[in-house]
């Protein structure tokens, strides 16, 4: 019995000096996250690992361990190393592996660079902002954002714009995507359940027994299986088979004769591209337009609408000279949508990367081949108080400042960065400078008397959205 004591004490001892004397030790950060990665699995669980990760950085400060494995950083430097250095940083994890569409590897689930660089070759020039600005794409825009409105004011009481930005943002997306065959989810019932299929779930719990538990997944109950999205997988596969799409569209480009994906590829692509562009756009807006319709924020949707006001003749055109002279002509929505996806950003968790062989060394700190690194967005933005004061609070003038404006941009983390930061952007940042445009140069909102949903950040496997997935508010003609 001795014996066994004494070997037992003996491999635990060589655990704890291995643990200790291993690089990543010398990260500051809680004394247990050298000897087990569980406690940052519970807070995954319990859907709180961003916050959890926050509140390390707020007290060790932007280079912290977080499990025997894994880091987490939140600086300039950091994101250079991890997400730009050779152009896209480095490899992503297998968590990327969860956002297989259909089985199949799409440009965001592909884990290597070489293999991602070839699939973003095929289709990088769609989200350029000369196509997005294109006058076919533009004038969808519009048309959705017009018919966003309508729904809004249609309803003498409140609206919950939760349901209609996500339409919005549905429509946008598919119509860019599948053009002439794009849905019109704020009209029709038919697409309406494509929006609700894809916006009401909870399955970040499913979707992480997936991950760590891989080789049991396929004995799981179907209980325990992540959704699954029947109507839009029927409709995605219909339209990467379209005969004749719009060539400006992004299946004009991925299906043409020579391309070199097969059908299973295209759709997989396009419907990952549509998981991608509804709940980012549609909740960033939610929070955006919750924020400008409180009380006290009051006097940014003034300044919001006397910019639109008197730049409304700039509005008359549709070509993309047109259009991209009237949104760059427009600072301060600029400077209201930097804001609310600063202090709510859709995607705010960390995005996890492996450090590549050989080790690299970041803040200082060396890390040897394989340790899990990644910045969230979340504390990126608010960690540095000399960049961003009083950083808890939405305050779009913080945009206008002269002082510290290049920090500030840098710092923007929203969209990650590099060659594997979002390829939506161009398409995301018109699709919300339209709608706020339309929306603001006419009306003014306020919080509904009848809103009691909770507007928490609620996290889902890497993005979010507010917790009560509802938001009421009121539309008042000016
Ligand atoms: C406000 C809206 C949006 C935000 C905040 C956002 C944010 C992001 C972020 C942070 C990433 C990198 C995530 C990671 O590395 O784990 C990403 C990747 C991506 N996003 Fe977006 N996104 C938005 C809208 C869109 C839209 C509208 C589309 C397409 C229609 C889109 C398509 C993509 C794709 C395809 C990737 C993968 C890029 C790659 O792996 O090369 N996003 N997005």
């Amino acid at each position: 019995m001795l014996t066994l004591w004494l070997v037992s004490a003996f491999i635990l001892t060589i655990f704890f000096v291995q643990r200790l004397r291993a690089p990543i030790a010398k990260l500051p950060g809680p004394w247990y996250t050298n000897f087990t990665g569980l406690i940052l699995i519970y807070q995954e669980f319990s859907s709180n690992k961003r916050l959890y990760i926050h509140k390390l950085h707020l007290k060790y400060g932007s280079a912290v361990r977080i499990a025997p494995n894994e880091a987490s950083f939140a600086s300039l430097d950091a994101i250079r190393e991890i997400y730009a250095s050779g152009g896209s940083g480095y490899d992503k994890t297998e968590l990327y592996d969860l956002f297989r569409q259909f089985g199949i590897k799409t440009m965001f689930s592909t884990l290597e660079k070489y293999d991602h660089s070839q699939r973003k070759r095929e289709l990088a020039d769609r989200y350029a902002m000369t196509n997005i600005l294109r006058d076919e794409h533009v004038s969808a825009i519009k048309d959705r954002a017009r018919a966003f409105v309508s729904r809004c004011v249609a309803s003498a009481s409140s609206v919950d714009v939760y349901v209609w930005l996500h339409c919005f943002a549905l429509d946008g997306v598919t119509n860019f995507m599948f053009s002439p065959g794009g849905l019109r989810s704020l009209d029709s019932d038919k697409d309406f359940a494509i929006m609700e299929e894809l916006t009401y779930h909870q399955s970040l719990q499913k979707n992480l027994l997936q991950y760590y538990f891989s080789g049991l997944a396929p004995y799981f109950p179907e209980c325990l299986i992540p959704r699954r999205s029947p109507i839009t997988n029927e409709y995605v596969l219909k339209m990467a088979a379209q005969q004749s799409p719009a060539p400006h569209s992004l299946v004009g480009k991925l299906a043409r004769k020579d391309s070199p994906l097969n059908h299973a590829q295209v759709a997989a692509e396009c419907k990952d591209h549509m998981a991608a562009g509804i709940d980012t756009t549609g909740d960033g807006l939610c929070f955006l337009m919750w924020e400008l319709s409180q009380p006290h924020n009051m006097v940014f949707q003034e300044k919001l609408h006397q910019e639109l006001r008197a730049t409304a003749s700039l509005d008359n055109g549709d070509g993309a000279a047109e259009q991209r002279t009237a949104l760059d002509r427009l600072p301060y929505l600029d400077a209201v949508v930097k804001e609310a996806l600063r202090c709510a950003p859709p995607i705010p968790m960390s995005f996890p990367r492996y450090v590549p062989s050989g080790g690299k060394s970041i803040e200082g700190y060396f890390l040897p081949e394989k340790t899990i690194v990644s910045c969230q967005p979340y504390t990126v933005h608010r960690l540095d108080t000399a960049v961003f004061p009083e950083a808890e609070k939405f305050n779009p003038d913080r945009w206008m400042e002269e002082n510290r404006a290049a920090e500030r941009n840098r710092l923007f983390f929203a969209f990650s960065t590099g060659g594997r930061g979002c390829t939506g952007r161009n398409l995301a940042m018109v699709e919300m400078k339209v709608l706020l445009r339309e929306v603001y140069r006419r009306f003014r909102t306020t919080v509904a008397p009848d809103m009691n949903a909770s507007m928490d950040i609620d996290d889902q496997i890497i993005s979010s959205r507010p917790k009560g997935q509802t938001c009421r508010l009121v539309f008042t003609e000016r």
